[in-house]
């Protein structure tokens, strides 16, 4: 069985476009695990533009499966305190980018190591599984493997432009770039399997391009936001959670 992690950061980004209480993304994260998502993610940013402290302490008393935090490791040591004081069980490490719309590209693991291994112990010792959020080469793989990773979420925002890409144009070029990023995401999920590490993947992922993943790479759980929040809007939080959990263990 595949496991679904629902990405609820945009519920947070209606809300905090008024400055208000609603939508409430602690009602969305109850809502999308009655639609049948194994774990709620949400990344909580240095500039907190969606979620809010506030969300993820009420998150980590309310989530009956999994709570994944996406944080980054920031100098003042906020957000990891946060980490550390929650007890989320699942912590995704990411870059991040005050320009950024969203996160671009995974980490460096050849800047800060010796932070970042800090921070791994910290929030491994504190019962918290960290993963780290990579690119989908055997090299960053390796690393993540060597920082003492339970798991790599292996990004696949450049393959999901690529896919798009290629629908649009229908041009060879852009149908041989997407088959590429495929590849190279097969690849890297034989690798992160072979070091025992669990795969995750994310970024991008949409309803139409989910199944071209599913079966090609070997991944056993997938994060995925801005999708499911956008057809939430139309259809409800429960019925596009239940209409992705089905795509994913078809
Ligand atoms: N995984 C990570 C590490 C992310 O930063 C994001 C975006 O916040 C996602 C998954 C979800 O991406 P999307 O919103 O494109 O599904």
């Amino acid at each position: 069985m595949i496991r679904l992690g629902v990405n609820i950061d945009h519920v947070a980004t209606v809300r905090q476009a008024r400055q208000t209480v609603e939508p409430d993304p602690v009602q969305a994260a109850v809502l999308a695990e009655l639609g049948g998502a194994d774990g709620i993610t949400v990344h909580l940013r240095g500039d907190r533009r969606h979620i809010q402290y506030r969300d993820v302490v009420l998150l980590s008393q309310t989530v009956a499966g999994t709570l994944n935090l996406e944080m980054a490791l920031h100098e003042d040591d906020e957000v990891l305190e946060t980490a550390l004081d929650l007890r989320p069980q699942q912590v995704c490490l990411v870059p991040e980018n005050r320009e950024e719309l969203t996160t671009e590209g995974g980490l460096n693991l050849d800047r800060n190591v010796d932070e970042l291994r800090s921070a791994i112990t910290q929030l491994q010792d504190n019962g918290t599984q960290v993963s780290l959020f990579i690119e989908p080469d055997t090299d960053t793989i390796r690393k993540a493997h060597d920082l003492g990773a339970q798991a790599v979420e292996l990004h696949t925002g450049t393959w999901a432009n690529a896919w798009l890409a290629a629908k649009q144009t229908g041009m060879q070029e852009s149908i041989n770039e997407r088959d590429q990023q495929l590849e190279r995401l097969r690849i890297a999920s034989e690798v992160v399997n072979e070091c025992g590490m669990l795969c995750h993947a994310g970024h991008g992922i949409t309803y139409h391009n989910v199944s071209d993943l599913i079966g090609l790479i070997q991944a056993c759980e997938y994060n995925i936001g801005h999708t499911i929040v956008a057809r939430a809007l139309l259809v409800g939080m429960q019925q596009a959670v239940h209409e992705m959990k089905t795509l994913l263990n078809q």
